[in-house]
């Protein structure tokens, strides 16, 4: 099991007793705005839970003097391997936005990351739309260094064209870390 902690957060390994908490926002079709998949049922979060207990890439965070998971983080190593890239990304509970929750818990990752794991790069990608996550990425200091042109497709209309849509990509070097830290 791995575990961080900051001020506010501890940052975990999933368990499967996690779905409730996952159900909470994973069932909002507004969260998941942006992603590939719509809002999800009582057993589909139940097998999140428990597929992503049994790895490394999906980070709960749990609100500290509560104990309650108020989002997760993604956090994966992408091809080829020895460039020591990861990639991050983030899903939180809308009861918890607004308090600085995500930015804490990505940072305390990107720190694990550097520091521990002695990564190179991190990546994040997101629809240009979508205000909140590209400002979390910039108060992690990360640099917007792309923005790709109908990047990729979630959905399809009802004819069967793919609905194409715009992202940044936002990257943080390890010698960045220091700058990001202070
Ligand atoms: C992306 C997402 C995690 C951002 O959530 P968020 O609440 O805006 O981010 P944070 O938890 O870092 O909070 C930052 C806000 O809290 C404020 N804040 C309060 N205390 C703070 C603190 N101690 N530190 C930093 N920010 C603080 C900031 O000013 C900021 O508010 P603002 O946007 O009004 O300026 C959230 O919108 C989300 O889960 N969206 C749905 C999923 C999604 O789209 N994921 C990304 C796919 S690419």
């Amino acid at each position: 099991m791995i575990k961080k902690e900051t001020d506010r957060l501890i940052i975990r390994n999933f368990i499967p007793s996690d779905w409730k908490d996952l159900y909470e926002y994973l069932s909002l079709d507004d969260v998941l705005k942006y992603e590939p998949v719509g809002a999800c049922d009582v057993e589909e979060c139940r097998r999140f839970a428990l597929e992503r207990s049994k790895g490394n890439n999906f980070w709960a965070v749990i609100l500290r003097d509560e104990e309650k998971m108020i989002g997760h983080v993604y956090f994966n190593q992408i091809e080829p391997y020895e460039f020591m890239t990861w990639e991050i990304g983030y899903i939180f509970n809308p009861k918890f936005y607004g308090n600085g929750y995500a930015t804490e818990a990505c940072r305390g990752i990107l720190q694990y990351g550097f520091n521990e794991l002695k990564i190179h790069r991190v990546i994040a990608l997101c629809n240009p739309e979508n205000i909140a996550s590209w400002r979390l990425m910039e108060r992690l200091n990360m640099r917007r260094e792309a923005y790709h042109k109908k990047k990729a497709f979630f959905h399809k209309t009802e004819e069967g064209e793919p609905l194409w849509h715009d992202a940044y990509q936002y990257a943080i070097l390890e010698e960045e870390l220091n700058d990001f830290s202070s």
